[in-house]
């Protein structure tokens, strides 16, 4: 090799070197640096070595040349070391200090919706898909919608199952059922109708914790010409369906008695959380669902409808008790209470 090319080498070695080491920015990085060039095998030493076994004009060249390769490449590899050190330390320090050990992330809260909401809005999806109209009605009502349409006048026995709270105002009451839903309705429409309507009632009662004085209700009616029991029990089991989310939901009717219906029935379904008997149905296999019946004759006519062309079938379910069933609420307070450890449950 002659002299002058290893002159060249020489000068591009360092510049190697240097650059590497000035692009290395971590530890490891530099490490390597010295790994590739810097051992006693790498090839800043392997020139080193041929100055053994050069002339001694040549060695008074390259030996300054080299020793000097070897030192400027050592020391900045000892300064880039330092540097991407300091800089390593910088940074991790920085990060300690941004670490806030007392930071509280709170857990994310996610909304839900009321057990009411939820079965509601179940039932309602199922209604309106069978063409019935969701309907409001008021919660402050008159006397007269509140029961004498409902063929229960003000000496009526049946006024008394019902026991009201009165406004301090002249003929006003908080609605004792969701009934007057019926009387408003039929007052503003003509049949064939169909209605569901779901809402609060009122009642002077005593509060435990099966009782509150206020509570919900879901209504039904339909008005058309020749609607018979067996509209009204399909209608029930799209209800029950509906509502406790299941199939093939069976049922029983019992004769009872409401002023608004004849004939008027009590329907009872067949418990659903056992095959034997359980505290739900307390053993008998059926559960109470609520009131029904075929509209009276006089509810019509009070709401100008020709009981001798129309007829139509109603009832009317508790739903806070269906509620109850269907999550297993023993309590009725706690379903009216608002309380956020309950209601995330759902
Ligand atoms: N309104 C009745 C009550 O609150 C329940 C009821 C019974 C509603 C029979 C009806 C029905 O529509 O046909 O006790």
């Amino acid at each position: 090799m002659l002299m002058r090319d290893l002159k060249k080498i020489i000068r591009e070695l360092e510049e190697k070197i240097l650059a590497a080491l000035n692009k290395a920015q971590t530890e490891k990085e530099v490490e390597q640096v010295r790994l590739d060039y810097l051992t006693r095998q790498g090839p800043v030493a392997q020139l080193m070595n041929r100055l053994k076994t050069m002339e001694a004009k040549d060695k008074k060249v390259f030996g300054p040349l080299l020793n000097d390769l070897r030192q400027k490449t050592s020391e900045t590899f000892e300064q880039r070391l330092l540097q991407v050190k300091e800089t390593e330390r910088i940074a991790l320090q920085k990060k300690k200090t941004l670490f806030d050990v007392t930071a509280y992330k709170p857990k994310t809260l996610y909304g839900s919706l009321h057990p009411y909401s939820y079965v509601i809005e179940k039932i309602e999806n199922v209604f309106i898909s069978m063409g019935y109209a969701i309907v409001d009605s008021q919660e402050i009502e008159d006397e007269f919608t509140n029961f004498e349409a409902l063929n229960i006048p003000a000496d009526h026995p049946a006024r008394d199952m019902q026991d009201t709270l009165w406004l301090d105002l002249p003929d006003r009451l908080m609605r004792t059922h969701t009934s007057n839903a019926q009387i408003r309705h039929m007052q503003q429409h003509k049949p064939p109708l169909a209605i569901l309507s779901s809402g609060r009632c009122y009642r002077y009662e005593a509060t435990d914790a099966t009782h509150d004085y206020t509570f919900m209700q879901t209504e039904c009616l339909m008005v058309a010409e020749n609607i018979s029991m067996a509209n009204l029990i399909a209608a029930i089991k799209a209800f029950l369906e509906a509502l406790f989310e299941k199939k093939d939901i069976k049922m029983r009717v019992r004769p009872s008695y409401f002023p608004f219906v004849e004939p008027g029935i009590e329907a009872d379904m067949q418990c659903i959380f056992c095959t034997k008997g359980c505290s739900v149905c307390k053993g008998t296999r059926w559960i109470e669902i609520g009131g029904a019946g075929l509209v009276h004759p006089n509810v019509l006519k009070a709401c100008k409808i020709d009981p001798e062309k129309y007829n139509g079938f109603a009832f009317g379910f508790g739903l806070t008790r269906l509620t109850m069933l269907k999550y297993g609420i023993n309590d009725i307070r706690v379903l009216n209470s608002g309380n956020l450890d309950f209601l995330r449950q759902f």
